[in-house]
């Protein structure tokens, strides 16, 4: 195969947030907009990725015998590409041999948004190396790689979470652990009418999840009951989700919020929203993610009414939908098929 576009799609969470940092599980839904990956094979050996969604625009590095070469030094940007990077390191080692190749990003997640664009575009590369180099990695291989990723890049402070959504779509029961990473999915989800609301600042993740591990070390009792205590709310709002009781998911939401709250990573901004939203009569709204900025979201029957709060509070609602589908292959070219360019020079 010459050319493979593949995507993922990003994340937000419904339960759980923060507590799927120490062992609890997280209920979290994989939203319609993607990531998108396009790689195509070199004539030489060079690997060159054109990471088009990065706040540096269309920056572009190349790696190959003497390491990752940059204009730049930044080591942010050495971590959103790490992203790219680890993935494909994983199958180069699994094929066992190095292919030339220029790989494009794009993403209409925005980055820092906490809803999960690094996570998707590692997803999507792992899955559209896997194809290119014909590796027949599954769902499963596919989480493993990224999970690994996340974990080199993020240092610990993190659940894969955005990665287990990004890989198999739909909404998901997820659980962290040393034994193994869980995944249930949740079969036949009702298309639940959710609004997420940007609050216009992108918080660090790291810094919040560390907020909350200082937390629990000054407060081991107490914190560690607040986190179990979401832990129970993500279970029970699994259920609720299945049943289609949106009044109790809506309800659940709100109780989780007021347990986010006393972690100390709500914000003004974010609280104005969500009240902003249960005033619009949304059932339930809260922070999705590490908050300290970022989004909230919030499950609204009358999703017009709440966009138009959620704007009015200087956010900005973005209104989405469940993905079934996790990672998937877009599109697949061969050098059997004649490009547009040979096309004209052929007449065809
Ligand atoms: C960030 O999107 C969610 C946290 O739970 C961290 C993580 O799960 O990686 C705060």
């Amino acid at each position: 195969m010459d050319v493979v576009t593949t995507s993922a799609p990003g994340k937000a969470f419904l339960f759980g947030e923060h507590a799927v940092v120490h062992g609890e599980p997280a209920l979290a839904i994989a939203i319609s907009t993607r990531s998108f990956i396009t790689m195509q094979k070199r004539a030489d050996s060079k690997v060159n990725i054109l990471a088009k969604d990065l706040s540096i625009r269309n920056l572009q590095v190349s790696y190959g015998e003497r390491g990752v070469e940059f204009d730049t030094d930044y080591s942010s940007v050495q971590d959103a590409l790490a992203f790219v990077r680890l993935p494909m390191q994983a199958a180069f080692a699994d094929a066992g041999k190095e292919i030339g190749l220029d790989i494009t990003t794009t993403s209409d997640l925005l980055a820092g948004t906490g809803l999960g664009s690094s996570a998707s575009i590692s997803v999507a590369t792992a899955l559209a190396a896997s194809e290119m180099m014909n590796l027949g990695w599954d769902n499963n291989k596919i989480f493993e790689v990224c999970r690994e990723t996340k974990f080199k890049v993020e240092r610990g402070a993190a659940s894969a979470t955005d990665i287990s959504l990004a890989t198999f779509g739909g909404v998901c029961l997820y659980r962290k652990s040393n034994k193994g990473d869980t995944t249930e999915k949740i079969e036949n989800a009702p298309p639940l009418p959710l609004v997420i609301g940007y609050s216009g600042t992108a918080g660090k993740s790291e810094e919040m999840v560390r907020h909350v591990m200082r937390l629990r070390e000054k407060y081991p009792e107490e914190v560690s009951e607040i986190i179990r205590a979401i832990g129970r709310i993500s279970l029970r709002g699994a259920k609720a989700v299945a049943e289609n009781n949106l009044a109790e998911v809506g309800e659940l939401m709100n109780i989780n919020q007021g347990l986010l709250d006393a972690l100390g990573v709500n914000t003004l901004k974010l609280s104005e929203l969500i009240y902003a939203a249960r005033q619009a009569r949304a059932l339930g709204a809260k922070i999705s993610g590490a908050g300290g900025g970022k989004c909230m979201i919030c499950l609204a029957p009358e999703q017009e009414l709440v966009k138009s709060a959620i704007e009015m509070y200087g956010g900005t609602p973005i209104v989405t939908s469940i993905s079934k589908d996790g990672a998937r292959v877009e599109k697949h070219k061969t050098s059997i098929e004649i490009s547009e360019e040979s096309k004209k020079v052929l007449g065809v």
